[in-house]
């Protein structure tokens, strides 16, 4: 049995095995329709959504089978203070699958320990969301026809969000790749996905703050929403959070095959006047976002009888409650009684990484 916490957790080959099923999903959609029949998606969203949710529940139901689940953490006894892992237990006697989004970063991973039925991350803070780098990957795939040998540019907020950060991990596997990442000085994107992601890959990139000049030599743009909700100062993102508009006008900049794609919601980055372009594939997007969530639903309850991939953290590689986290995020430190646990990346340099969030400390 599998859970999806991050889109390492797959291989290429299962990516684009995954990809394949969804393609062949949209031709066949009536072969699919029984296909979970009697099983139950569990929805477990401690944090605002509209496509993810949604589109899993649709996915559910496309395929045959039924949803249970809360949208938001007050619904839940979340709000008593009832933990991760505990909510994980209890939902296993009730569901087959878990799709869940939480603000705390690693939360998804602490209910897959806990879970008996595979958990699927939709979204745990700045984390990851690897279900919205599938469906990219899909979207990318099926509207350009290779996930290789292109030039992505990545624009706005690449420091807080999730969707670059996990896009950026599922394209160093891919050949030929090039990365522009497109934001304010204040947006960059985190150091530790430039050394040890793109770096270590050896992707070429450019960094620069002109969407203008990095247009013309797009085959992607990945545009994103300034976001508000991870900003503790509220200055800074009144500041910020026009940085980049994209108008009809500069489209004309880009070429012609170029494909614009944004995980939504959007606030004001693309103009409504760009909806129209033929390139601007973003609506198209959250079609395909429904068809590899059920490719993906498909997946891993096809695997529900193979043994539980269980991570050991016993060895020398891994560091055991002599440190704290210290991101504010992490589901570790606010959650108390959860084993603070960190492996080491960087034995020379003294580094290791929270199990749970990824974030960094000098043991
Ligand atoms: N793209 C995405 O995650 O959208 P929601 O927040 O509406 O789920």
């Amino acid at each position: 049995m599998r859970s999806l916490i991050d889109i390492d957790n797959f291989s290429v080959e299962e990516i684009d095995g995954l990809i394949s099923v969804a393609k062949n999903i949209i031709a066949n959609p009536a072969k699919y329709s029984e296909a979970c029949r009697g099983k139950k998606l569990a929805t477990l969203f401690f944090e605002p959504s509209t496509r993810t949710r949604l589109s899993f529940e649709a996915a559910m139901l496309e395929l045959g089978g039924s949803v249970i689940g809360f949208s938001e953490a007050s619904s839940s006894s979340a709000a008593k203070g009832e933990s991760v892992a505990d909510t994980a237990k209890v939902i296993s006697a009730y569901a087959d699958i878990i799709a869940m989004r939480h603000p705390k970063e690693g939360a998804p991973f602490v209910a897959s320990l806990n879970a008996s039925i595979p958990v699927i991350n939709a979204g745990d803070g700045g984390h990851c969301h690897p279900t919205q780098t599938l469906t990219d990957l899909l979207t990318i795939s099926a509207e350009c026809g290779r996930l290789d040998n292109m030039t992505v540019g990545f624009c706005g907020d690449l420091k807080y969000g999730r969707t670059v950060h996990s896009l950026i991990n599922a394209l160093a596997r891919y050949k030929n790749i090039k990365l522009v990442l497109i934001s304010p000085d204040e947006l960059k994107i985190p150091s530790f996905i430039k050394e040890e992601t793109i770096k270590k890959c050896g992707m070429e990139y450019v960094e620069t703050a002109s969407l203008e000049n990095a247009l013309p030599e797009l085959d992607i743009l990945y545009m994103t929403r300034i976001q508000r909700e991870r900003f503790s100062d509220p200055e800074q993102y009144e500041r910020l959070k026009d940085s980049y508009i994209l108008t009809p006008e500069k489209m004309q900049l880009a070429k012609p095959t170029a494909a614009v794609l944004h995980p939504l919601p959007r606030v004001n980055e693309i103009s409504v006047k760009v909806d129209d372009d033929p390139r601007a594939c973003y609506f198209r997007q959250v079609r395909y976002g429904k068809y590899i969530r059920m490719a993906l639903i498909l997946k891993l309850l096809s695997e529900v009888n193979e043994p539980k991939l269980t991570p050991s953290f016993d060895g020398e590689d891994y560091i055991r409650e002599t440190h704290t986290c210290r991101n504010v995020r992490c589901i570790s430190t606010c959650e108390q009684e959860l084993p603070k646990i960190f492996k080491i990346t960087d034995k020379n340099a003294r580094i290791a990484r929270c199990v749970y969030c990824e974030g960094k400390i000098n043991y």
